[in-house]
């Protein structure tokens, strides 16, 4: 049986950094590489401040870097030296050509496995790491067995992340499944074994799951696709619930004790962002259109136009609270990232809802306590944006409060110090559903909640 010994990472992110981190820290007869075309990024992995936000990541790094693991832009050795590879690059979603705004831009995942292709001089095990479409896994094989020189073996694995931002540490150290799709054939499974092998050092066999190629390929996909139909779900009965006076919280709560249903993912919200459910979705429905099944393309991208007509809505009903007009208004937007716990805002819904409140001509000042200023500039290149160093900054002399990001501490600020700092009537909106709006409403704020009517009480 194959041995690993030494493993390679290509791609420094958000997923190859930790998912290659907590290897090495598992595993220390395993020398861990990963390497980056960025040179910014694999500095700050070799500085005190890591380029990503993680809870309990910099621990596991620190204890590790520089003894079986480490971080480099030579990338040409780091795969010469490995035994297997993870191909952890990044696949946006297509900006233009065919399948423009659905497919993967497989770009940086051909441009890695020509890499490996052209400087390898022994065999690899070569692992598909980023969410791909697919039969990526195929067209990897055909590149890496038709431009490598000599007689080089390469096997291909799929073995899809399911970590998610902000407690990536504890998703890698505690999974709940590791999948590991391989071509059924004895050299296939070898591999499939070797890998599996290494999560076995800190996971127990019972939840390694060995699939074939397309099938781990596909639950990626189907994995991320459910996760955000639940969501979608929750976020369309909560406009429902607004028109009703049903409260959506006690609609998620009653619905989730139902075993078969249970209570995760069910928690409403201005709508969901990241790096990885809309982008998986859109690959399923332009996946879906390929084979020719346009139904199965119509439902999947419902979730994703429920999730617009969600962030879509919470912006309607802010204009029309706030008497029918915000131009010239000041807003205050707290948090920017699309979830907490990270500095990452990716498909961030706070970024629509700004170029929604942009475009009517309202100031939005904003306040999040982890994304950095240079990312809130990318994302938002239009004028009418100022950035704050704290919540009470960002609230002074506003017309509305918008919580766009369920940070922690935003529960816990002094709201009567900010009541007073701010125009009246107050308002206040809360798209996450982290606010007490009874006791908000007793300081004198006007409380508007996703998913219930306005506290009227
Ligand atoms: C359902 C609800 O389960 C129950 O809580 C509610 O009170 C009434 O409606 P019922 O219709 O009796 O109950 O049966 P259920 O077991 O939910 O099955 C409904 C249909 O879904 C059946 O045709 C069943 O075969 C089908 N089904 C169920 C599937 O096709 N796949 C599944 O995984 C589960
Ligand atoms: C997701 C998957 O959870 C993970 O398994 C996969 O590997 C990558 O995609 P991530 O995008 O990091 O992870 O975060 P997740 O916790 O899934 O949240 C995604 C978005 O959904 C966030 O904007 C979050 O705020 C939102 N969300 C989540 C809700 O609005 N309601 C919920 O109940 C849960
Ligand atoms: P993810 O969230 O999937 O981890 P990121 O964008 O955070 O995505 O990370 C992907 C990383 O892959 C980036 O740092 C990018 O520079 C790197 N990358 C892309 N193509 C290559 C390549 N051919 N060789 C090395 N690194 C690459």
């Amino acid at each position: 049986m194959v041995q690993v010994k030494n493993i390679c990472c290509i791609g420094a992110g958000y997923v190859g950094g930790p998912t290659c981190a907590v290897i090495a820290y598992k595993c220390h007869h395993i020398k861990v590489t990963i390497v980056d075309l960025n040179t910014d990024r694999i500095a700050a992995w070799n500085s005190h401040q890591l380029p990503i936000y993680e809870p309990g990541l910099d621990e596991v790094v620190f204890e590790r870097r520089g003894k079986n693991l480490f971080f480099t832009t030579e990338i040409e050795d780091a795969v010469n030296e490995a035994d297997l590879i993870f191909v952890s690059v990044n696949t946006p979603t297509k900006k233009s050509g065919m399948g423009a705004g659905f497919a993967a831009d497989l770009v940086y995942v051909e441009s890695a496995t020509r890499g490996i292709a052209s400087v390898a001089k022994s065999s690899k095990i070569v692992v598909e790491k980023s969410t791909v479409p697919c039969r990526t896994a195929e067209s990897m094989r055909t590149i890496l067995e038709t431009n490598s020189t000599g007689n080089l073996r390469f096997d291909i694995l799929s073995n899809p992340e399911f970590l998610a931002e902000g407690t990536a540490i504890k998703d890698l150290l505690y999974p709940d499944r590791v999948l590991i799709g391989a071509l059924q054939t004895p050299e296939g499974r070898k591999a499939q074994q070797a890998l599996a092998e290494v999560y076995a050092n800190w996971v127990s066999t019972d939840r390694i799951i060995t699939t074939n190629l397309w099938s781990s390929e596909l639950s990626k996909l189907a994995a991320n696709a459910f996760l955000a139909q639940r969501i979608s779900s929750i976020n369309a009965l909560s406009a429902l619930c607004e028109a009703t006076g049903a409260d959506i919280d006690e609609v998620a709560y009653a619905c989730g004790r139902d075993a078969r249903i249970g209570p995760k993912f069910l928690k409403a919200s201005v709508g969901f962002g990241g790096s990885c459910f809309q982008k998986d979705i859109l690959n399923l429905v332009y996946l879906s259109e390929q084979l020719n099944l346009p139904e199965v393309a119509a439902y999947w991208k419902q979730v994703v136009d429920l999730n617009e007509y969600q962030k879509k809505r919470f912006v309607e009903r802010i204009i029309k609270t706030l008497f029918h007009t915000i131009t010239n208004k000041e807003i205050a937007l707290l948090g920017f990232a699309f979830k907490k716990d990270t500095g990452d805002t990716r498909e961030s819904a706070a970024i629509t809802l700004c170029k929604h409140f942009i475009q009517e001509r309202a100031t939005v000042r904003i306040y999040d306590p982890k994304v950095a200023d240079e990312q809130i500039f990318l994302d938002l290149t239009e004028p009418g944006i100022v950035i704050t160093r704290s919540p009470y900054d960002a609230s002074r002399n506003v017309d509305a409060i918008v919580i766009a990001t369920e940070w922690d501490e935003f529960k816990e600020l002094d709201y009567t110090r900010i009541y007073k700092n701010m125009k009246k009537p107050a308002f206040i909106f809360d798209g996450r559903l982290i606010l007490d709006a009874d006791k908000l409403q007793k300081i004198g704020f006007r409380v508007h909640t996703i998913g219930r009517k306005e506290n009227e009480k």
